[in-house]
């Protein structure tokens, strides 16, 4: 299909999703993803330390039972993560069904361990490395129940990536972790286009500091200036990463933004500015996220 991406086991991921990341009640979420939906979004990003799974199942019952929005549970791709704390064999496999029960899906399209560590702070427990490789033995188990039909990782490094290679029965499908032209991360895209394994952007705007003034990437402004009028600083960062290949989760707080979002398919950058986005990593380094380096 068009906007999707062809994973490594045959199905396709769409491209354009919508991140959840901070909103919490059904009250937030209910515009966004309503409007992320009319606006042609069919994959919808949560995680279990979002604390909205639960929200997010109330509003997807709601939009299987109504017609008008004409999508069926074939049609949209749910994406969800393991908690760090929850990081093991028997914890990793109840988180699933627990993300199961709180969407009230009987199947997930994806997911993802969220971070490589058992925790945020004990970075260099000796643990983790066998933590998260039992994990995601859970997660081949729950990928042949079929229960979950695409499992990966998140926020890994190369080294965590390498492992997990050496060690798995089944290549993760995906890898998300945050990429933007301020941080390109070459070593860990390449491991991934080596394995088949899809890439997915994170932080595509930076937290929105990419475009809000707090980072301002040099040239951005005038090679938004040369598309058509609608377009944005925002649309040409999600722009380059679709047209790299990579699947994008922008969020926002607003209709208008989400909607915004989805004019990612009505502009095609050239190549000499795809190049110059492409380069700014060289001269402008940020990161807005965590850095799993330090995790053993
Ligand atoms: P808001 O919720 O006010 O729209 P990222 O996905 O990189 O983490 O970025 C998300 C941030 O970017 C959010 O804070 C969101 O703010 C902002 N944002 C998302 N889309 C747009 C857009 N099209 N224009 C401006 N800001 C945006």
């Amino acid at each position: 299909t068009v906007n999707s991406y062809k994973l490594h086991n045959g199905n396709h991921i769409p491209a354009l999703g919508l991140g959840t990341y901070r909103m919490k009640t059904v009250e937030q979420l209910e515009p966004v993803v309503t409007q992320a939906i009319r606006s042609g979004y069919r994959l919808i990003d949560t995680a279990e330390v979002y604390k909205n799974e639960a929200a997010l199942g109330t509003i997807l019952e709601r939009i299987f039972a109504d017609a008008s929005y004409e999508v069926q549970r074939k049609d949209l791709f749910i994406t969800s993560k393991l908690s760090p704390q929850h990081q093991g064999y028997e914890k990793c496999y109840q988180a699933v069904i627990d993300s199961l029960n709180r969407l009230q899906l009987d199947y997930i399209d994806l997911y993802l361990i969220h971070w490589p560590g058992t925790s945020k702070t004990k970075l260099s427990d000796p643990r983790n490395q066998e933590n998260r490789m039992a994990s995601y033995r859970a997660l081949e188990q729950l990928y042949n129940e079929g229960k979950v039909k695409q499992i990966g990782i998140s926020n890994y490094t190369k080294g965590h990536l390498q492992h997990l290679l050496d060690h798995c029965t089944i290549v993760p499908h995906l890898h998300q972790f945050e990429l933007h032209p301020c941080l390109h991360q070459p070593e860990i895209l390449d491991l991934c286009k080596n394995h088949n394994i899809q890439i997915q952007a994170y932080s595509s705007l930076g937290e929105g500091k990419l475009i809000d003034g707090t980072v301002c990437i040099n040239g951005l402004k005038e090679i938004s200036s040369r598309y058509q009028q609608a377009t944005t600083e925002a649309v040409v960062l999600l722009r380059w990463a679709i047209q790299h290949g990579w699947a994008i989760i922008p969020k926002s707080t607003s209709p208008q933004r989400v909607q915004q979002n989805a004019t990612v398919w009505d502009i095609e950058l050239s190549s000499k500015d795809m190049d110059l986005l492409d380069d700014v990593h060289k001269f402008q380094t940020h990161r807005f996220c965590w850095d799993s380096s330090e995790i053993y």
